[in-house]
């Protein structure tokens, strides 16, 4: 029986997003099929990591009762030597497992990042979804847009400022904006997700407030043309060296609501489906476009999967401007809410197959880079 470890919660802002993405849509389907050992890692707000049953279920943390839980248990302790083992304590009757597979369902910072792929790929241990550098370029917006232009996919125009700078020559950089792009513009930090800092501005006073607010969550801001007669679709997909895109969707939440944290998140799962995913309610899938604008659109998610290497699963999002019919690349998050399941299933892939398929592709993954040589043996320490 393959044993799988989800690691979930972490120190980011979509911590709690993450709790429900893990047991809802990663741990349960994965016990349906008997087919695995399902060990859940738990990684609190402040960075501890916690490995134990109850961490399993939903009821643990919708009581509250987890904050005396994690008082109680010993954090768990890994290690890296022979593959990935993770164990209660460091006594001969402790429970210790070897890991086969792991199952990131972290989001943002310190895990959907690269950060953690990194530490696995550090300890050989074959893992779901795109790797250290593919991570870690979805999450930056900067780098982002210009692995986009590398590939010429379209974006909107932008600048970019480092917080140092900008305190510096404020007036410099307010007139530079003025000059090379066309309002309305949107302020963003380059690493933040959920909209966070992110504002829509018509005017140098505005633009002046949104940016101030925008270093005050990072220190690289962009500043972005907009995508005017905005149709915005996001393209969840899977797979390796073939992207397997599921359907185009349409988020139908209020134009006034981009920004918000809780009408993505909160408002979707009371309404919707209990589980915290973007409810039908909110958003259309498959997407309704013309037939011609959805191919685009579907072909571009295509394109920027391959482009940026991603593995596994991404999502990758898109703004359209409906009236001239073209498509701009927006962002991409490599680890989906939920896995984006509603949308999965909808296409005809239940839950339960698209974990499997998702382990699959991480093995497939894992397999190819160990049949790569990377040691050789040189005379060099002879010389010493
Ligand atoms: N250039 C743009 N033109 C029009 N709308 C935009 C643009 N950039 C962002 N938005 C709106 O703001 C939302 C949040 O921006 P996004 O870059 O996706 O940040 P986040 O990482 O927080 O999701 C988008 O979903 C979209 O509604
Ligand atoms: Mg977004």
């Amino acid at each position: 029986m393959k044993k799988i470890l989800v690691v979930f919660g972490g120190r980011s802002v979509e911590h709690d997003v993450s709790i429900i993405t893990a047991i809802n849509s990663v741990i349960k389907p994965l016990r349906l099929t008997k087919k695995y050992q399902v060990e859940p890692l738990y990684i609190t707000k402040e960075g501890k990591w916690f490995w134990d049953e109850s961490l399993s279920n939903i009821e643990t943390y919708s009581s509250g009762k987890i904050a005396n839980l994690t008082k109680k248990l010993k954090p768990a302790d890994i290690s890296f030597n022979d593959g990935l083992i993770i164990s209660n304590g460091k006594s001969f009757n402790s429970k210790k497992v070897k890991i086969d597979i792991v199952f990131p369902a972290l989001h943002g910072t310190y895990g959907e990042d690269g950060d953690l792929m990194g530490l696995l790929e550090m300890a050989g241990v074959a893992y779901v979804g795109c790797g250290v550098l593919a991570s870690a370029v979805a999450m930056d917006k900067v780098i982002s847009k210009q692995l986009a232009i590398a590939n010429k996919i379209p974006i909107t125009n932008f600048l970019f400022y480092q917080d140092k700078d900008y305190k510096a020559n404020s007036s410099k950089i307010i007139n530079e904006i003025n000059t090379n792009l066309n309002w309305p513009l949107f302020v963003k930090p380059a690493h933040l997700g959920s909209s966070i800092g992110i504002t829509r501005v018509k005017n140098n006073e505005e633009l002046e407030t949104a940016i101030e607010l925008a270093f005050h969550y990072d220190s690289l801001v962009l500043v972005e043309e907009e995508v005017s007669n905005l149709i915005e679709v996001t393209l969840p997909i899977i797979g390796n060296e073939v992207p397997e895109p599921a359907y185009l969707e349409r988020p139908t939440l209020q134009k006034t609501d981009f920004f918000d944290f809780e009408a993505k998140y909160l408002r979707g799962g009371k309404k919707g489906s209990k589980n915290g995913q973007a409810s039908s309610s909110y958003s259309q899938v498959p997407a309704v476009l013309p037939k011609k604008l959805y191919k685009q659109a579907e072909e571009l998610g295509v394109k920027i999967y391959k482009s940026f290497g991603l593995t596994g699963i991404a999502r990758v999002d898109m703004l359209i401007d409906s009236k001239v019919g073209k498509v701009y690349f927006n962002e991409i998050n490599p680890l989906p809410g939920s896995l984006y399941s509603h949308n999965f299933q909808k296409f005809g892939l239940s839950n339960v197959e698209l974990v499997e398929k998702l382990l699959f592709f991480a093995m497939e993954r894992f397999e190819q880079k160990n049949k790569i040589n990377s040691s050789f043996a040189t005379n060099y320490l002879k010389q010493f």
